[in-house]
C-alpha cells in the first residue's frame, strides 16, 4: 500500500470499557491504514481517563503495532471511566484533544462507551466508534470481536469439565460472563453440550432442572453439565450480586449465582454439585483468528469512516461485510438473545 507524502491531520484512539480479545487487532488495523492515508495517530491511555488528562498518549506508528493482532487485551489499556459523570469532564476531554492536535477521535468500547462518543458527537467533537464487547450484545452489529474468543474459552472450559462431573457423578455448574445478554453462555454450551443452560432473558424453574437431572439419573447417566449467565435468575428470584456499589455507568457487580444453583440443587435432589465461576479467564490471553481478522477489517474500515468523514458512525459486520452504521442505532436497546435461539437450544437440554 503506497504511503502519501504530507501528514493529513492527527487521529486519537481510546479503548474503554471490559477488555476483549481483538482490541490490537483492531488499533492496528486503525494505524496501518490511517498512516497509508496520510494520518498521524496518537493512543490515549486509561480509556476515557486517558483524555481526562490520567493517562499517557503516545504516538502509534508501524513499528508501535506490529504484530500486535496476536496479543489479547489492549494495548492502551482500559477504564470504565465516564467523563460525563465528572464535573468539567467534557470540557477536559475537548481541551485534551485540542492540546494534543487531534483532530478526530475513534472510541473502541461497548454500549457505554459508545453512549460516551455519541454524546461527544453531539458535542461537536469528530468521533467515529468501533463495537467492542465479549456479551455480543450491542444492537446494529452481527457481531462483536472478542466473543468468538470467550465462546471458544468457556467452550473449552464445558467441555474439559465433563470428565469430572463424570467421574465423581456430580452436577456441575459452570458460570459464565454475560449480565443482561446471553450469547456467550448460549453459545459456549451449546459448544461444550451444557445439558442445561440458563440465560438472563429467561428466568428459570428449578424443579425443571431437578427433573432433567432425576431424568438423566434414571438413564444412568449420572453427572448433569449446567452453564448459566451470571445475569439469569429463578424465576420470582433476584440477580446474584457481588458488590451493591455501582460504577459509573451504573452497573453493579455480578456473580454468585452458580454457587447458588449449585446448592439449591444439592439441597432438592440430594445430588452432590459443585460450581465453577469462569470470570475473567473469559476475556483473557490471545484472540481466536475469527477476532483477528474480524477486529483488523473494524480498525480498517474505522480509519477509511474518517477519511470519508462519516462521524456520529461506528463500523459494523453485516453479515460478512463491514459497513458504517449510525452511532445511535448501537444505543438504547441491548441485542439480546431472541425466543427462538433459545428455544432451539432446549430441545438439546437433558441429551448427550
Ligand atoms: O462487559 C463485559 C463483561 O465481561 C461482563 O460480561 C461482565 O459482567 C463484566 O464485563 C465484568 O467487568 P469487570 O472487568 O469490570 O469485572
Amino acid at each position: 500500500m503506497a504511503l502519501t507524502g504530507a501528514r493529513k491531520k492527527q487521529i486519537a484512539i481510546v479503548t474503554g470499557g471490559g477488555d476483549a480479545p481483538g482490541l490490537n487487532a483492531v488499533i492496528r488495523g486503525i494505524v496501518v491504514r490511517a498512516i497509508s492515508l496520510g494520518y498521524d495517530v496518537l493512543g490515549f491511555r486509561k480509556g476515557w481517563a486517558g483524555l481526562l488528562g490520567e493517562g499517557e498518549q503516545h504516538p502509534l506508528d508501524l513499528d508501535e503495532v506490529e504484530d500486535i493482532h496476536t496479543l489479547g487485551g489492549t494495548i492502551l489499556g482500559t477504564s470504565r471511566t465516564n467523563p460525563y459523570k465528572i464535573p468539567g469532564g467534557v470540557d477536559q476531554v475537548k481541551a485534551t484533544l485540542k492540546k494534543f492536535n487531534c483532530d478526530y477521535l475513534i472510541a473502541i468500547g461497548g454500549e457505554d462507551t459508545l453512549g460516551v462518543a455519541w454524546k461527544l458527537h453531539q458535542d461537536g467533537i469528530k468521533v467515529v466508534g468501533v463495537p467492542k464487547t465479549i456479551d455480543n450484545d450491542v444492537s446494529a452489529t452481527d457481531y462483536t470481536f472478542g466473543f468468538d474468543t470467550s465462546v471458544n474459552i468457556a467452550a473449552d472450559a464445558i467441555d474439559r469439565l465433563h470428565t469430572t462431573a463424570q467421574s465423581h457423578e456430580r452436577v456441575m455448574v459452570v458460570e459464565v460472563m454475560g449480565r443482561h445478554a446471553g450469547w456467550l453462555t448460549l453459545h459456549a454450551g451449546m459448544a461444550g453440550g451444557a445439558h442445561v443452560i440458563l440465560l438472563p432473558e429467561y428466568p428459570y424453574d428449578i424443579n425443571e432442572i431437578c427433573k432433567i437431572i432425576r431424568r438423566r439419573e434414571s438413564q444412568g447417566k449420572h453427572y448433569t453439565m449446567i452453564a448459566v449467565s451470571e445475569g439469569a435468575k429463578a424465576i420470582e428470584g433476584d440477580i446474584v450480586k457481588q458488590v451493591d456499589k455501582k460504577d459509573m455507568f451504573g452497573h453493579v457487580r455480578l456473580g454468585g449465582i452458580g454457587e447458588r444453583l449449585a446448592q439449591d440443587l444439592e439441597k432438592l435432589t440430594g445430588k452432590e454439585a459443585r460450581h465453577v465461576v469462569l470470570g475473567h479467564l473469559q476475556r483473557a490471553g490471545h484472540p481466536t483468528a475469527f477476532d483477528r481478522v474480524l477486529g483488523t477489517r473494524l480498525g480498517v474500515h474505522a480509519a477509511e469512516m474518517v477519511e470519508n468523514k462519516e462521524f456520529g458512525k461506528i463500523a459494523a459486520l453485516q453479515g460478512t461485510e463491514i459497513v458504517s452504521k449510525d452511532m445511535k442505532a448501537a444505543l438504547g436497546e441491548l441485542k439480546t438473545v431472541p425466543r427462538h435461539r433459545y428455544d432451539e437450544a432446549r430441545i438439546f437440554f437433558g441429551v448427550e
